[in-house]
């Protein structure tokens, strides 16, 4: 998430923690094959709804972080901040450069992750 954030702070001067919030969700699907125990751990102690299986309870730890952004009133988007879509590339290249925090994501980061993560935010 703070990787993908930094390209966005220094060009389109997007707040670190709105662009935090925006990649979020994402970020966190990305993730989730590799931190799903975390994350059902995190929904049997906070949420403790219906789920059984552990991919069902990490899907609503994601979906409940996702909706407190939506009930935050922060945009999902970054066309709402005129980010266009001819700026992908160089965001990916970018976000690729922040390999001290690249490193130690849970998932490797190829250029296609996150050309696939911004894309779902643009
Ligand atoms: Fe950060």
């Amino acid at each position: 998430v703070h990787a993908l954030s930094y390209p966005l702070g220094g060009k389109y001067h997007i707040a670190h923690g709105v662009s935090n919030a925006i990649l979020l969700a994402p970020v966190m699907r990305f993730n989730e094959p590799a931190c799903r125990s975390l994350l059902a751990k995190a929904y049997d102690r906070c949420l403790r709804g219906d789920a059984r299986r552990e991919e069902e309870k990490s899907a609503a730890v994601i979906q409940r972080l996702e909706g407190i952004v939506k009930h935050l009133d922060i945009p999902t988007s970054l066309t709402e901040f005129g980010v266009p879509k001819e700026d992908l590339e160089a965001l990916v290249a970018s976000g690729m450069e922040v390999t001290r925090l690249l490193v130690n994501n849970m998932r490797t980061v190829t250029p296609d992750d996150a050309r696939s993560i911004y894309q779902q935010v643009l």
